[in-house]
């Protein structure tokens, strides 16, 4: 089989975006718009990629890591400039390299295997991907010949009133016979309205020397967009939200208001699974089956399991066991573990904790740096008291504990298994297995304070 390479063109400053974050990084539902590019062409079976950065793209390749290649270029001459970047790399080898940009986040890898196919299957030195565009403006033009076949590609600021009537543009997106594009590099000059170095300009300079340039139409035009302002990245946005919501829906998730569902690429959600609106779904969380995620929750990096139901929290990196439930209301802060059957209700706060089967949580409630058994009952606004204005301390409850209202268990200390905190408490001390803790003062009835009181007069 033909050796397949690619040019990942990723150095453009993003001076449209008015941004301290480098262009190609700015994420598109979760996923910087370069590692959406670099992902669709690794699927198209495409091993050698190289992404040309510039100066201070550190950010991209601590990203990518060993996914490409990585070449400079220092300045932004322009694309073909970029691309010769790669030349040192594998310039002098057969076989067919893809040029993509690193801003067209919608493109597939249905579409990039299309488009190499094509190129060899008509044997083309170069073949370009295009799309049909209602409004143009600011694209490349593709010029076609009589025959059909490419003549050449006109950029915007270059084009003829003819020429900018053409609504087929350039995506961006090209693939070429490896050898004939190097050679062909050499041959491009800067003699244009911006002074750059057009990569483009290859095709005319192909087809000069009468080779077969070819042109592939994009069946789905919205995975041309490039994205260059934060208007764009908005409809890349909409666009990516709807294709990976139709995703789930097709494998068993239901979606009340898929207009309304936000759920980053790497989410996993089991069948049957009811997602109602409002919803935001991030980074690597998982979710199991028969899981009723309520308006507006928030979820990131978490490991949902099945038939947990969530009515509007928030759970940040932390655990949910089956059959277990939270909210209205409710937020679960880094490392959580809640496992099966606990009940989670209103107003509950909880932090680096572990809760034990079958635990009830139900309001007003702060539980930080903790591990708690099963079966225990924490009544309507305990507080852990984790932190001494220095450091975090810990605080264990065994087994069938039931934690009177409004009691503060001061850390660090132990509660053991099958005890009673009484109601108002202020625990310090450890509780010993099968006691009752009380630690308020004595309540005292001063009788006839009513009437001796001076508003009576
Ligand atoms: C480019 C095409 C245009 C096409 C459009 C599609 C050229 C000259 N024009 O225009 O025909 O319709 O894409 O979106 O190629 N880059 C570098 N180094 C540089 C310059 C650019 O790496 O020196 C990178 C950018 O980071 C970007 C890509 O190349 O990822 C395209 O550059 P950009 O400036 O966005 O080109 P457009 O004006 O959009
Ligand atoms: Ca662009």
């Amino acid at each position: 089989m033909t050796k397949r390479f690619a040019v990942v063109l990723a150095a453009g400053q993003g001076t449209r975006m008015k941004s301290k974050l480098y262009k190609v990084m700015h994420p598109v539902m979760g996923k910087p718009m370069v590692g959406h590019v670099v992902d669709q062409a690794l699927e198209a079976q495409i091993d050698n990629i190289v992404t040309v950065t510039g100066v201070g793209a550190e950010t991209v390749q601590d990203y990518l890591g060993d996914k490409s290649k990585y070449v400079l270029q220092e300045e932004q001459l322009g694309t073909a400039h970029a691309v010769q970047q790669a030349e040192p790399l594998f310039g002098d080898q057969e076989g067919t390299t893809l040029v993509i940009c690193g801003d067209t986040p919608l493109l597939t890898k249905e579409t990039l295997e299309g488009l190499m196919t094509h190129h060899e299957n008509v044997n083309a030195k170069a073949t370009v991907l295009t799309a049909h565009a209602d409004d143009p403006f600011g694209y490349g033009r593709v010029i076609r010949m009589e025959d059909g076949s490419v003549k050449k590609i006109v950029e915007q600021k270059d084009a003829s009133e003819e020429e900018q009537a053409v609504k087929e543009i350039n995506t961006g997106t090209y693939c070429f016979d490896n050898k004939a594009l190097f050679q062909a590099l050499k041959k491009v000059d800067n003699n244009n309205s911006q002074g750059e170095y057009y990569l483009p300009d290859v095709m005319e300079i192909l087809k000069d020397q009468d080779e077969l340039i070819s042109a592939f139409q994009l069946d789905h035009k919205e995975e041309a967009l490039g994205v260059n302002d934060r208007v764009a990245l908005a409809e890349a946005n909409r666009v990516m939200k709807r294709r990976i919501n139709e995703e789930h829906m097709r494998n068993g998730v239901t979606m009340v208001d898929p207009d309304q569902t936000y759920i980053e690429r790497d989410v996993v959600i089991g069948q049957d699974t009811l997602i109602e609106p409002g919803v935001y779904l991030k980074g690597s969380t998982v979710i199991g089956e028969d899981c009723v995620i309520g308006a507006h929750s928030i979820i990131e990096n978490s490991t949902i399991h099945s038939s947990v139901q969530v009515k509007s929290s928030m759970i940040e990196d932390s655990v949910m066991e089956n059959n277990s439930n939270i909210g209205p209301n409710s937020h679960l802060r880094p490392e959580s573990v809640i496992k099966e059957n606990v009940h989670i209700g209103n107003f509950v706060e909880i932090k680096k904790a572990t809760l034990g089967k079958n635990t009830k949580v139900g309001h007003l409630t702060y539980v930080g740096d903790a591990t708690l058994g099963e079966n225990i009952n924490l009544g309507c606004g305990t507080v852990f008291v984790n932190y001494d204005g220095k450091k975090k301390h810990h605080i264990t409850v065994g087994d069938n504990s039931f934690i009177g209202c409004n009691s503060n268990l001061v850390a660090p200390v132990e509660v053991e298994a099958d005890t009673y905190i009484a109601a108002g408490s202020t625990i310090t001390d450890n509780v010993p297995a099968k006691s009752m803790a009380i630690a308020r003062a004595r309540q005292v009835n001063k009788e006839g304070y009513y009437d001796k009181m001076p508003h009576k007069d």
